[in-house]
Parts: C-alpha cells; structure tokens; sequence
C-alpha cells in the first residue's frame, strides 16, 4: 500500500465535473485576473469566516506582506513571529524591509509562546534603531494560537496583529474563524493546504474598511479603482488568478466537511496511539483544530540531553518501508537558518523550537483516507517501537 501525505487526486475526483465547468466559464470569458469569480469568492470567504472584507491575493507569502505593507510595517520595523513556522512568515517580514524578532513555541500548542513574547517586550535591546511594531502569531498546523493575551499585550504596546491563517482555513478560535482576530489574517490556498487551488493564491482577511482598500491598492500595482493608469502608491502584482478563484469557489463549498474530516481521522489516531507512548497533538479548550498537519511527538531525545533524534528516525525508516509518506515541518528553525544569519541568533537561544524540530513529524491525516488505511498506518508505527 502506498499512503502519501495528502492525496489531492482522491480529493478531486469527486469534484472533477464542477471544476471543469467553472475553469470553462472562465475561458469563455476571456477574463483570467481577479473578475466576476475573484469578486464571489471574496463575498463567499468574508461570509464563511464571519468578517467584513476578504481580499483575494496571488499567495498566502503576499498575504502576509500586503498586509504588513497596508499597516504602515517596513524598513526599520521590528515584527515578532515564532521560530518554528514555515519560511514564508519571517521571509514576508524581511522582504518589507523589517526585521523578523523570533520568539519560541509554546511545548504543548506548538504555537507562539505567549511568554516568549512578554520577555522580548521586557529584554529587546534594539528598541531605538527597529522598534517593535507588530506580531504575527502563526495558527501552525490548523490551530489558533492563543489570541486573547496576544491581542492584550498588542493592545498594551501598541502593536498591530497580522495572524498567519495559512494552515488554518476554518479553524476556530472562542467561536471566531482564525485569521478574524487580529487587525487581519493572512491565508494561504497553496494546493497543499486544506483549501487548495490549482496554483498559488491567498486572501486576507479584515474588518477594517480602510486597510481594505489599502490592500486592494497594494495588490493591484498601486491603480486607482476609477482609473487603471491613475497609480495611487507603489503597489505589487500580487492579483488573484481568475481560475483559481473559480476553482476555490467550488472547493469552499466541500470546506466545512473536509475539516470535520480531518478532525474525525485525528481523533482515531489519538485513540489508537495513546499506548504507543508518542505524544498526540494537544487542544487547549478555547480551539477548533483542523488538522491542516497531524504532528506526532517522540518523548524524550532531547529534553534528556540527547541531540540526536534516532526514535523518531526509526519510526520514520519503518513508514519509508511500508510506503507510508511523513514529515517534519519544520526541521530547522527559523532562528537557524543560514538566510536569518544575519539577525545575530544561535543554537539554543529557543529551545522548545530546537526540541520540536528534531523530536516531531506529521503523518497523513487528509479527508480522504480510510480506516484501513489508517490502521496501517498505526501498525507500521507500532512495528517501529517493536
Ligand atoms: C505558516 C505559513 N505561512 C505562510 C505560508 C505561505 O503561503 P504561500 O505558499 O501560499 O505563499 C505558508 C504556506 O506555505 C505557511 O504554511
């Protein structure tokens, strides 16, 4: 049997119709950037997560660096975002021209540390040449992080939140959608994510009117809504694609079913591993997990002095060998990095994120997968700890 990490052909196939329609509606149209199909979209995302404004944009990387851009963030800047997260999310932050303020996780969400951040706002010595001016706290693998003290101690120094929804689509925050709690959210459809088009694209999401309109600029060369050759500010080409808008538009409609999914095949798992010894993911009460990732931990290698992470290695040989497909993500930090060199950080100055990366890997948790499969899946890792 051959188990990948997520089967997008199983997922397609009962759509395939209904997306060949929409794709044909728009060749006969003639009509491939943003349209009639970005603008639905839009209205039907912003109606899905309960929020004002969605704006659709060419990935969930520009996401992120509109919307820094629309809130004034750039050179000079300072913008906190955890070291264990994917690339994109300090890479945004550099490519405006500020500077990515790591902070670690939290050892039990994976999420950004709530603590890790109090200290950088207590400890960070570069207050007068990058001032800190926001935090972008990441939903890492299809959970919010803990919005309500991230958001106080925003309030309290003044900074603006962009949250980094990209593995979130859907998940649920104290009864809101993430990526609707701070000043926007940043959402990735990467065809891997659990909204995934046939390309790139992303969104943002706000309930602020003018930072709308600044991001609809933003992504449009800077042109003035009335008058396309009329540029109001140095804006990107960051537009969305006409048919990855038609083709979201369809598999938004299966999105709700997709994560109850997900979470149904977590819970089997968490059940069916919970002698093995490895540690399942943990949701606090305040969350709705999507399981955009299932991320499985060994106990021990490295909190117990060790730097290798040989138990997790050989679960991972046992899966190669029976055709199972698994991952770290993300299995070096950002703080270690040979691209964020140049921000001064070494080995150890996050520990939880050092741990994380060395002792966790995800296994397939995608909608599709069946019983059968699953099991499989949980016998080739008991086989391992054999
Ligand atoms: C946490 C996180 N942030 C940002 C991104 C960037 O999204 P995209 O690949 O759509 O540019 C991704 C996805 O790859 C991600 O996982």
């Amino acid at each position: 049997m051959k188990i990948p990490l997520l089967d997008i052909k199983a997922q397609i196939k009962p759509l395939r119709k209904e997306i060949d329609i929409a794709i044909a509606n728009v060749i006969d149209k003639h009509h491939f950037i943003l349209g009639e199909e970005a603008r639905k979209l839009e209205e039907q995302i912003a109606k899905y997560c309960n929020i004002k404004y969605a704006v659709g944009v060419s990935s969930g990387t520009d996401a992120i660096v509109l919307s820094l851009k629309a809130l004034g963030i750039g050179s000079g800047d300072g913008v906190i975002c955890p070291s264990l997260t994917y690339y994109a999310t300090a890479g945004a932050i550099a490519r405006t021209g500020a500077r990515p303020v790591f902070a670690d996780i939290d050892p039990k969400t994976y999420n950004i540390s709530v603590n890790s951040i109090n200290k950088i706002l207590t400890t960070y010595d570069l207050r007068l040449t990058t001032p800190i001016k926001a935090i972008i706290p990441v939903h890492l693998y299809g959970q919010c992080a803990d919005m309500d003290p991230i958001m106080k101690i925003a309030k309290r120094h003044n900074l603006k939140v962009i949250e980094d929804a990209a593995q979130a689509f859907g998940a649920v925050y104290k009864g809101k959608k993430a990526g609707t709690i701070g000043d926007c959210g940043a959402v990735s459809f990467y065809p891997g994510k659990n909204l995934g088009a046939f390309g790139d694209a992303g969104c943002v999401l706000t309930n602020n009117k003018n930072l709308a309109r600044r991001l609809r600029l933003l992504r449009n060369q800077g042109a003035s809504p009335e008058n396309k050759y009329k540029h109001l500010c140095i804006g990107h080409n960051a537009r969305l694609n006409t048919i990855q808008a038609a083709i979201l538009g369809v598999k938004l409609k299966y999105i709700e079913r997709w994560n109850r999914k997900r979470a149904q095949n977590a819970d089997y798992y968490n059940r069916k591993l919970k002698d093995t010894g490895l540690i399942t993911p943990y949701v606090p009460g305040y969350n709705t997990h999507i399981y955009h990732q299932y991320v499985l931990m060994v106990k021990g290698n490295s909190a117990e002095g060790r730097s290798d992470s040989g138990g997790k290695e050989k679960i991972r040989k046992q899966l190669i060998k029976k055709g199972i497909d698994s991952r770290t993500y993300y299995s070096i930090p950002l703080h270690l990095q040979p691209c964020f060199k140049y921000l001064g950080y070494k080995k150890g100055d996050f520990p939880e994120s050092e741990k994380f990366a060395k002792e966790t890997f995800a296994i397939p948790v995608y909608p599709e997968l069946s019983k059968k499969q699953m099991d499989y899946v949980v016998d080739a890792i008991e086989e391992s700890l054999l």
